[in-house]
């Protein structure tokens, strides 16, 4: 049986091949595509979502969440992302609409109506998932994973502390990483090895397509931003390492560790606090990302790229 999954999401380049790769593979049922503001304002994120579901012709229902976040004041990535958030391909006219249901709305309803088989996969901040399990803390006990692109145990990539998707919104995370909720947290230590290398570049321009072309566009969009920023001859390709690995488990490797997330300091706001070496004596609350095996997940992106037009 598919996976039920709900992808939030703030694209984003990354977001936009999770987006992609979710709808496409038989293993995952994408019940709704839900926007949050990150790497964008959320009219922009929300936009982007539009943009990527009508050119892949995707019928997933998507629903616009939280504009800012729960206590920081708003942090975007135009750096990375472009002023658009999806700044490379030329997109057309947008057909794909908007629901009007809030997300935070869809996420508690969708929790409440389901037998405890619903994952939760967000890839931007985590206003959103925190946001509903404030509002309605009985969902919690009903989620079957967080699968979460987000943190680093290593070094951070917005701070020298701290990785975008926790610093955009630490509070939010905060309340995420404690719910008690089986949490994978992928974070940079693994999606720095999913690089986009031109042989890579090269297999997803040969598939002819329209999805296939955008989805190299992006990519060659994500290569100059990452060059020029971060000096990273490739571009890692984060957000969907967390579907891969719904799809095949065998994808990466993880680590069980307690993680806290640094909401005081001023160096160290936005950090996730690995605890690998269970030096607090704390229980583990999560999974933390460490090895990819990198041509199995290009397999993964790249089938799915396949079965579109
Ligand atoms: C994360 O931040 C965003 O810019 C990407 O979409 C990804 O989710 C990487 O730090
Ligand atoms: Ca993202």
């Amino acid at each position: 049986m598919a996976r039920k999954i709900i992808l939030d999401v703030d694209p984003g380049h990354d977001d936009a091949i999770a987006i992609l790769v979710a709808a496409a593979n038989p293993k995952l049922e994408l019940l709704g595509i839900t926007t949050v503001a990150g790497n964008q304002t959320l009219e922009k994120t929300t936009l982007n979502a539009r943009r990527v579901a009508t050119v892949a012709k995707i019928k997933t229902p998507i629903y616009a969440g939280f504009s800012r976040p729960l206590v920081r004041d708003q942090v975007t990535a135009p750096d990375i992302h472009g002023e658009s958030g999806l700044d490379g391909p030329a997109w057309g006219a947008v057909t794909a609409r908007v629901e009007e249901e809030h997300a935070v709305d869809f996420i508690i309803r969708t929790l409440k109506n389901s037998q405890g088989d619903v994952t939760l996969v967000p890839t931007g901040p985590l206003t959103n998932i925190a946001g509903a399990f404030i509002r309605c803390p009985e969902i919690i006990p009903k989620v079957q994973e967080v699968i979460l692109m987000g943190g680093a145990y290593g070094l951070g990539n917005t701070t020298p502390a701290a990785e975008f998707n926790i610093y955009a919104d630490p509070e939010a995370a905060r309340v995420v990483f404690h719910a008690g909720v089986p949490l994978t947290m992928v974070g940079l230590d693994l999606t720095h090895q999913a690089t986009a290398t031109p042989e890579v570049l090269a297999r997803i321009r040969a598939l002819n397509t329209t999805v296939g072309d955008i989805a190299a566009e992006l990519l060659t969009f994500f290569r100059s931003t990452y060059r020029d920023v971060f000096k990273m001859p490739d571009p890692p390709v984060h957000d969907p390492c967390t579907v891969a690995k719904l799809i095949d488990p065998d994808v990466f490797t993880t680590k069980p560790a307690y993680v806290d997330i640094d909401t005081q300091s001023e160096l160290c706001y936005g950090r996730t606090v690995c605890d690998l070496y269970g030096v607090t004596g704390q229980e583990p609350n999560a999974q933390v990302a460490i090895e990819l095996d990198w041509e199995r997940f290009w397999d993964i992106v790249i089938d799915a790229l396949k079965q579109y037009s």
